[in-house]
């Protein structure tokens, strides 16, 4: 049957160029996979309060969705040379309570991008460093650096030909990657 891959893209702007690329790379891979973008745009900002309020439960809510993936996509833009607080929220919020993390053992790839000539790579990198701490057996290589241009993305939204090839092996890697790594 299809793999399924949990999207979590780390921008709530409504005019997000990651989440655009997320779209662009769903389309691209819609034969072998089914791609659920995960809302973490109604989150509140996580403390550890939270994990003793029973009735107050928006990261138990999302947890379902995580366990029912085969591996998570990590879209992330560059904030300061790091990933944004939304996403940091997220994997914290879904890390607790202590002993309940979601994350553990789940594959995942990091992929993102911004106009400038970095490209996100910074912030992948820091992201690279708490997916460890998670336990999420995270791909190596390709690296996704994804500079954005207007012709990324054609006028439908599907990936543009310059990087057509690329974007094709780094999902196709990933996807082997989730096959070799089956969650326990
Ligand atoms: C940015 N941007 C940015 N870009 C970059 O390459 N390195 C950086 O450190 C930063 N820092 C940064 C901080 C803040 C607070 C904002 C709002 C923006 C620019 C960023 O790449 C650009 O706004 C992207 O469009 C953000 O991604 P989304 O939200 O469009 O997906």
């Amino acid at each position: 049957s299809k793999l399924k891959i949990a999207v979590i893209v780390g921008s709530l702007s409504q005019q997000s160029i990651n989440r655009k690329l997320g779209e662009g790379l769903a389309k691209l891979m819609q034969d072998q996979a089914d791609f659920e973008f995960i809302d973490i745009s109604r989150l509140p900002v996580y403390n550890r309060d939270f994990d003793n309020t029973p009735d107050f439960k928006p990261f138990e809510d999302l947890k379902p969705q995580i366990r029912g993936c085969d591996g998570v996509l990590f879209i992330t833009p560059e904030y300061n040379r790091s990933i944004p607080a939304s996403l940091k929220n997220v994997l914290d919020g879904l890390s607790r309570p202590y002993g309940q993390t979601v994350w553990a053992g789940i594959p995942a790839a990091i992929i993102g991008s911004s106009p400038g000539g970095a490209a996100s790579a910074m912030a992948q990198q820091h992201l690279r460093n708490v997916l460890v701490s998670l336990d999420m057996p995270t791909m190596a290589q390709p690296e996704g650096f994804v500079r954005w241009s207007d012709t990324l993305l054609d006028a439908d939204g599907h990936i543009g030909a310059a990087s057509h090839g690329f974007l094709t092996k780094y999902m196709s890697k990933f996807l082997d990657w989730v096959q070799l790594h089956p969650k326990k």
